[in-house]
């Protein structure tokens, strides 16, 4: 199975290549794709599970290439078009997005331009070879509405910014494609790659006897490392590939039983650490694993930050359906920060 990683080189695509790299192709510890319902039950019962083992072919592209990073540029219709077919690919997940949230207000265009049309393309692309889109979306299509319990993977989406709306948009352009997608909604992305909070704070809690970190706003930090790991060995499993496959590719399917409505599913998963913190929380613990005993932490309010965007003030996600679908078990935030943070520091 060939499969397209987009924005290879950001935070998660980067997390992606260390977990593709030490993952033998056959993971069995999928509970099995019957409850994600992405396809009718008489495929289901075509498929012959012995042959549905197959191999994964990662391709890592961005936007800019490099030694081991193809050049793809996602806004570039006739570009995704031709690669997807060139190359034989059968499955994208679409890591490359416009993740500046403050800029993002100022830059409607662009962010609509990389979050929701070229997300369209790469439907499109997927759709015209009978793939799966794997799309990563935020916590942040979700915050107007004042929330106090976690968000709903069908609950509306509700942006307080551009970014938050872009993305939505971007969900929308999968769902008007018909193709097969899996949309997984994740939230405060940290990782040893690229910039990102934990390493910000890392610094600055080195150099500065006094920090104000906002606690008026809730959510749940996720480790890239973790959602790569439960992308790879649970959502691209061997078996919901296999059976996502294209008709007259797949062994012990009968063709003319497939219905073409089965090529329009799409399923949203919420996927984040598990646990509940404000920003000023996980500042506190990023200091505290680290050993930044000097600096005084203390909690303040967004309104001391002025700010082009505003941003949700509970955004925590709901992760039941994935756990529930997957039989998989996700670690609490704290854990998953002190393993980034050795990671770091090794
Ligand atoms: N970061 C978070 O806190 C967070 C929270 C919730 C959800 N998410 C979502 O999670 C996903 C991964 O986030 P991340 O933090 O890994 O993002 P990231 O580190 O910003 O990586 C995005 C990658 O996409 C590349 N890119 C930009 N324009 C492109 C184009 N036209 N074609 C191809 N690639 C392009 C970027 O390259 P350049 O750097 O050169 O522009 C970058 O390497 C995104 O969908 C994001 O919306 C992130």
């Amino acid at each position: 199975m060939k499969i397209l990683v987009t924005g290879g080189n950001g935070q998660l695509g980067m997390s992606l290549r260390r977990v593709a790299a030490g993952v033998i192709p056959s993971v069995a510890s999928v509970s099995s794709g019957d409850s994600l319902g992405l396809w009718p039950r008489n495929d289901k019962e075509n498929v012959i599970p012995s042959e549905a083992s197959v191999s994964h072919e990662f391709i890592f592209a961005d936007i800019t290439s490099g030694p081991d990073t193809v050049k793809l540029d996602i806004t570039d219709r006739e570009a995704v078009m031709a690669f997807v077919k060139e190359r034989g690919i059968e499955a994208i997940v679409n890591c490359a997005a416009y993740t500046n949230v403050d800029k993002a207000e100022s830059d409607y265009e662009t962010a609509e331009l990389l979050n929701a049309t070229a997300v369209g393309y790469l439907a499109e692309a997927m759709k015209a070879v009978g793939g799966l889109l794997v799309h990563i979306s935020t916590d942040y299509v979700f915050g107007k509405e004042p929330y106090n319990t976690p968000c709903k993977e069908d609950q509306k989406g509700t942006p307080t910014g551009v970014y938050g709306l872009t993305k939505l948009h971007g969900e929308q352009a999968i769902a008007a494609s018909g193709c097969r997608a899996v949309i997984i909604r994740t939230a405060w992305l940290y990782s040893e790659y690229g910039r990102n909070f934990v390493k910000t704070m890392l610094q600055l809690t080195a150099e500065r006897p006094l920090l104000k970190v906002v606690f008026d706003q809730v959510g749940t930090p996720t480790y890239a490392g973790d959602l790569a790991e439960a992308i790879v060995k649970y959502v691209l499993s061997d078996e919901i590939l296999s059976a996502l496959r294209p008709r007259n590719d797949k062994k012990g399917v009968i063709p003319s039983e497939r219905s073409e409505a089965s090529v329009s599913q799409i399923e949203i998963f919420h996927y984040s650490n598990e646990g509940v913190c404000s920003w000023y929380d996980f500042a506190k613990m990023i200091a505290e694993y680290a050993g930044h005993t000097s600096c005084d932490i203390q909690p303040c309010h967004s309104e001391e930050f002025p700010s082009p965007v505003h941003r949700p003030a509970y955004s925590v996600l709901d992760k039941s359906k994935i756990k529930e679908t997957f039989g998989l078990k996700i670690p609490y935030w704290t854990e998953s920060l002190r393993k980034c943070i050795k990671n770091l520091e090794a």
